[in-house]
């Protein structure tokens, strides 16, 4: 089975048929409680059924133009996205995956700035290629640009004391050069950290005074995934540019950047032409507008946070010796495993993830950051989450 697949991944021995809510099923028609929300995309549950009404009515009108037209859809979309938020943004354009959105936004910036430098936190993951791979932890490139931070939650905190410094020495030495600094508000692939908002809110203040601008990676921590609208709301910062991907689409490839018309306005318009076969194109709005019609009338966020306490009571009373950390932001919990007994922080990890899946449970794990990893859908069930919370007890109760 499978092997006319290139190996891009290590595939489960599963596959997958149908998706509903918080639920797939395999071939042999086995549920499974899915704590990913696919590939952290279905913030809302798989196939929300507005969503699947408002792609099939699309569907029956255009699925794809050329890219010399708009659509009364895509229109509409625009509208509907820039009007989600607060700050009064009003440029758009829709494009089809968070990586290539970044690399429009990084591109975007340098043409805006006439700089190439890329600024970026150390631990950020911001694309799966291209500019964004170069300026994440996943990239084997080394680079002087992709700097520490502290880590806390305090509002009231020491940090800019330690940090100050290398504040200074980035303004001096590296801003002259800088198009962006591209900010991921909690780094979730980078193993669930929020870094010092006093040191982000300082950072992107200087940085911006300095004609650098700031662009916000909301394509994980968007649609309420960090325990607000967008993730950049926990630093209280004002960014140039902001970047949707996953749950803008609820699991239907579309993505986005919103900036201003001053930031536009920079680029001469010979400079702005950009052609992409699916960009703007009119399933991937329609998608977007029924998202955020649910967030907007069925106040998703607020109510999260009933789930967002669930889960952390539970891992509050969570303890075991091959546990070392439990971290959490919003609808995003880390597992943090350490070795017990004669087994290793690896064996423990692919254990749990393998016999929570023979019970129907699955979870993400990252080897790299010793992490068994959860973003489950925001509107997840109490009985659901009950499920996780007792199949997980029995099996570390059950750990020899
Ligand atoms: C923060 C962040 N930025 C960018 C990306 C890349 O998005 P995509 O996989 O849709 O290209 C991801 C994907 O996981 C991400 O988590």
């Amino acid at each position: 089975m499978m092997n006319q697949i290139l190996k891009t991944n290590s595939f489960e021995n599963i596959l997958v048929n149908k998706a509903q809510g918080s639920w797939f099923w395999d071939i042999d028609n086995k549920k499974y409680l899915d704590l990913t929300s696919g590939m952290w995309c279905c913030n809302l549950g798989h196939n929300h059924p507005d969503v699947i009404h408002a792609i099939k009515k699309q569907l029956d009108k255009i699925i794809h133009k050329n890219t010399r037209f708009l659509t009364p859809t895509t229109l509409e979309a625009a509208e509907s996205i820039l009007n989600f938020f607060s700050n009064d943004y009003d440029k758009i354009t829709l494009l089809n995956s968070g990586s290539e959105a970044m690399e429009f936004a990084i591109g975007f910036a340098r043409k805006a700035t006439k700089q190439l430098d890329i600024l970026s936190l150390k631990d950020s993951y911001l694309g799966a290629y291209g500019l964004s791979k170069e300026s994440s932890y996943t990239s084997q490139k080394a680079s002087k640009l992709k700097i520490p931070y502290p880590i806390c939650n305090s509002i009231k905190c020491n940090c800019l004391e330690e940090y100050d410094s290398l504040i200074n020495h980035i303004i001096e030495s590296y801003a002259p050069k800088l198009a962006c600094f591209v900010l991921e508000p909690v780094m979730v692939s980078g193993g669930i950290i929020k870094p010092c908002s006093n040191f982000i809110k300082k950072l992107c203040k200087m940085l911006q005074e300095a004609g650098v601008l700031i662009i916000v990676d909301e394509i994980t921590t968007g649609f309420g995934r960090a325990g607000k609208k967008f993730g950049y709301e926990c630093h209280d910062i004002k960014p140039d540019i902001i970047v949707l991907g996953k749950s803008l689409g609820n699991g239907y490839p579309v993505s986005a950047i919103i900036t201003y018309a001053d930031v536009e306005s920079k680029i001469p318009l010979n400079k702005m032409y950009y052609a992409q076969s699916h960009q703007l194109d009119p399933l991937g709005a329609a998608a977007a507008l029924s998202v955020i019609k649910i967030f907007k009338n069925d106040r998703i966020i607020e109510k999260n946070q009933n789930q967002i306490k669930n889960f952390n009571n539970f891992f509050e009373t969570l303890s075991h010796p091959c546990i070392q950390d439990i971290r959490s932001y919003g609808m995003t919990f880390g597992i943090q495993f350490q070795p017990y007994s004669n087994h290793s922080t690896k064996d423990l990890i692919l254990n749990l993830k393998n016999n929570l899946l023979k019970e129907g449970i699955m979870v993400g794990i990252s080897l790299g950051k010793d992490l068994i990893r959860l973003l489950p859908p925001l509107n997840i069930s109490e009985n659901e989450i009950e499920f996780f919370k007792q199949k997980t007890s029995q099996l570390l109760n059950s750990l020899d």
